[in-house]
């Protein structure tokens, strides 16, 4: 994957007159190419260039999609922009939790608005809130302005959908249940060009009862190591220094491949390859979390010193409802070994209040979990029913103000830990990955240190994609002002 180059030229031998190859990627490739001559001819007749633009919601495993959307649509002639009063707008839509769900149905109203001012304008769907039946019912009744809606399932065949959707005057929806393949060596457009994610591994087998992502992304499906390891060997010769592997639940890869693999042993492959520089990982699983992990970590000088581990709740009870096969004291130890072996590492989390029957003393268990692990962050949220998950039929739906009062004590105190654990490396000289140019200042450029921590300070943007050493000088909550220095 990734090179872009190769490709181009198999596009370009495609032959329009024969029939669509069946083989996939080979299929796809022509139909770039058929689109390609679409949006050429169309461009002519407007006089300009067509404009496209990719809107994300949702996880990094949706950023690397829209990232792949992007690539299709870059390489059959469209100009991929931010803006949104483009000739065609796809959402690459989120459901994990339903106010992800709502802000796409009041950007879709605003959509509608720019489509009547430019009626050439096409406007697409994807990702995971297609998935959901009452969700496609709910826009084939009330949003008929959409042209195209497609799943997660069928992504790598976008090039083919955008063909069909041309040639139509109806909306084009095809959602499929599930799919095994797994289709790479598409063009991809990077939002950073110093550093990507790669899917190792596709959906989840976990079933957390609260989760919709095993109905909306499918079963567990691990890619090869020679494809991934392939693909990372090509990053790095592009300029990428740093990558991300990302799966539902790392810590499970390479378990049902013909030769199995540990997720410990993709990373000992991953760190071999020269020019990768930092090597992250999402989402990781508690339960599934080996020793060699740990050590592998431990051991290394590429992985980052961050561990993203979703809690979801510090009480055993809750925790057995939810289906997460660990208990407050098995988290427990799991953070202790981990912060024991790596003392540097930040270990982030994620929590859930509100899940059905939880009381202010399930609550408290959760705070105690956050006060002994010290979180160097933690994403918290007011737990969403979704519509056929085991959690939505459970009695005890957890009224309002419970929610309200535990919500704010427990964002209080995950505040308070991370603030001081940030804190702990003021006055240190540590490397930073340039990102970008910092927003709001354009003097400063903005950088991650290994532990994921954000850092700005003044430079010049030709540092961005660089590692520099930077000095960390104020603590401003979770982020740090500081300066370069030459060591
Ligand atoms: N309600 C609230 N939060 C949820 N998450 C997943 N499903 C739900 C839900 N139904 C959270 C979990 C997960 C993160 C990505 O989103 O904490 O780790
Ligand atoms: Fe949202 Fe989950 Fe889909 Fe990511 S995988 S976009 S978090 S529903």
């Amino acid at each position: 994957m990734e090179h872009n180059d190769d490709i181009e030229k198999i596009i370009d031998a495609q032959d329009l007159t024969l029939p669509p190859p069946e083989r996939e990627p080979q299929r796809q490739y022509y139909f770039i190419k058929k689109c390609r001559e679409f949006i050429k001819r169309k461009s002519e007749e407007s006089g300009r260039r067509l404009t496209a633009s990719v809107v994300t919601f949702g996880c990094q495993m949706n950023a690397r999609d829209s990232e792949k959307l992007a690539g299709i649509l870059e390489c059959i002639g469209y100009l991929v922009t931010d803006s949104e009063e483009s000739d065609l707008v796809i959402y690459n839509t989120c459901t994990v939790r339903d106010n992800a769900n709502q802000r796409v149905y009041g950007r879709l109203g605003v959509l509608h608005g720019l489509k009547k001012k430019n009626p050439h304008m096409k406007i697409a769907l994807c990702g995971c809130m297609m998935q959901e039946e009452s969700v496609i019912e709910k826009l084939q009744k009330s949003y008929r302005f959409i042209d195209l809606i497609f799943g997660t399932h069928n992504i790598f065949k976008f090039a083919e959908l955008l063909c069909t959707m041309f040639e139509s005057e109806r909306t084009v929806i095809d959602i499929w249940k599930d799919t095994d393949q797994i289709v790479e060596d598409l063009p991809v457009e990077r939002k950073y060009p110093f550093k990507s994610g790669i899917n190792i591994m596709y959906g989840c087998n976990n079933f957390c009862s609260y989760c919709i992502v095993p109905y909306v992304r499918g079963r567990e499906r691990s890619r090869n190591p020679e494809d991934i390891l392939r693909e990372i060997k090509a990053l790095a010769a592009d300029g990428v220094v740093e990558i991300m592997l990302l799966g539902q639940n790392v810590n499970s890869y390479g378990k049902n491949l013909e030769n199995p693999m540990s997720f410990a042993s993709l990373l000992r492959e991953a760190e071999k390859i020269e020019g990768i520089e930092r090597i992250r990982f999402m989402t990781s699983h508690p339960k599934d979390l080996s020793d060699d992990l740990i050590a592998v970590m431990k051991e290394s000088r590429k992985i980052c010193r961050h561990l993203h581990l979703p809690l979801q709740s510090g009480s055993t009870r809750i925790l057995q409802a939810m289906n997460r096969r660990y208990t407050k004291e098995q988290y427990l130890a799991l953070a202790e070994k981990i912060r024991t072996e790596i003392p540097d590492i930040a270990i982030t989390t994620d929590i859930i209040v509100g899940f059905p029957g939880e009381t202010m003393e399930d609550i408290e268990e959760t705070i105690d979990v956050v006060k002994k692990v010290q979180f160097d962050n933690a994403f918290t949220f007011i737990y969403s029913k979704r519509t056929g998950t085991p959690a939505a039929s459970m009695p005890g739906q957890v009224p309002e103000e419970v929610v309200k009062e535990g919500f704010d004590k427990l964002l209080k105190t995950v505040q308070d830990t991370a603030r001081s654990r940030v804190l702990r490396w003021r006055g240190q000289t540590m490397p930073v990955l340039v990102e970008e140019r910092n927003l709001q200042d354009d003097a400063l450029l903005t950088g991650r240190l290994s532990n994921n921590t954000i850092v700005h300070f003044p430079g010049d943007a030709s540092l961005i994609g660089q590692i520099v050493n930077v000095r960390l000088k104020e603590c401003h909550g979770f982020y740090y002002m500081g300066e370069t220095v030459e060591l």
